[in-house]
């Protein structure tokens, strides 16, 4: 049967982000090198975005390079830094026929500069659309963007720019990577892994998190309406009672 219809679409996570796990075991279990599992995995990342922007999600978050990914084989870093130019390349017309605008957080300095360039370009080019805003988190930790966060608030004081009192959620969202983003609503994380792996720490305080067994190239539409299924059940109740919610 079609989840699709199960789904309610006036409670839609605003913010759904995706720890996209599970590609090089993908390969390994067909015979196949890890680069066959990331390229694989380039094509779930086409039919997430697309069905998402179908849905109505806001805001998606894709956790695409973690600062610890540096430590992979060169090999494979260059492989899904390829995999990233080109895949810019090629999908900047799905992100406009879908009136996507894109967005990437991390430590994008630390990039080669040919992923530099066409992030730029992309970003750029899609600045305008509206329908959703998909964020890649690229050579991305949570702990570094928190520790940028105090160093740029801490210099901000000394420099008598803020006051010590006046440091509240806010003002540490502002300083953050995710700026401009909602907190997140729902976190998705595919492969088995019950682990957050230093992905949006701050930002998902009160996200409802879900975890599936499906291998990220194996996640397809069912996958997504499945779990946005399960958070469409959950109460979310902020810290407040049940009976306060209804
Ligand atoms: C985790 O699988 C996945 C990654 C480290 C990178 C995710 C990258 C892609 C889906 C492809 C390129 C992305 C874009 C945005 C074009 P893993 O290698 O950790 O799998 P394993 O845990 O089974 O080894």
């Amino acid at each position: 049967m079609d989840l699709l219809k199960k789904i309610d679409t006036t409670n839609l996570p605003k913010h759904l982000s995706i720890i996209m796990d599970g590609n090089g075991r993908w390969a390994k279990k067909q015979g196949f090198i890890r680069a066959i599992g990331h390229e694989n995995g380039t094509k779930s990342v086409k039919t997430t975005i697309e069905t998402c922007a179908k849905l109505g999600i806001e805001f998606l978050t894709l956790y695409a390079f973690s600062t610890e990914n540096w430590n992979r084989p060169k090999l494979e870093i260059e492989t899904l830094m390829k995999l990233l130019v080109n895949s810019l390349k090629k999908e900047l017309k799905t992100l406009q026929d879908n009136n996507i605008k894109l967005n990437a957080i991390g430590n994008l300095e630390q990039l080669p500069k040919t992923a530099q360039k066409e992030l730029q370009d992309v970003i750029e080019a899609t600045k305008k659309n509206t329908r959703m805003t998909l964020t890649l988190a690229l050579s991305y930790g949570s702990r570094e963007e928190i520790v940028f966060a105090i160093k740029n608030i801490s210099d901000k004081v000394k420099n008598n720019i803020i006051s010590i009192d006046s440091i509240d959620d806010s003002i540490i969202n502002e300083h953050l990577y995710t700026r401009n983003l909602p907190d997140v609503d729902l976190l998705i994380r595919t492969s088995g892994e019950h682990r957050i792996s230093n992905f949006l720490l701050w930002q998902i305080a009160y996200a409802e998190l879900y975890f599936t067994d499906v291998l990220w190239p194996d996640f397809k539409e069912q996958d997504l309406y499945e779990a946005i299924i399960s958070y469409q059940k959950r109460e979310r109740r902020f810290g407040k009672t049940s009976e306060q919610i209804k």
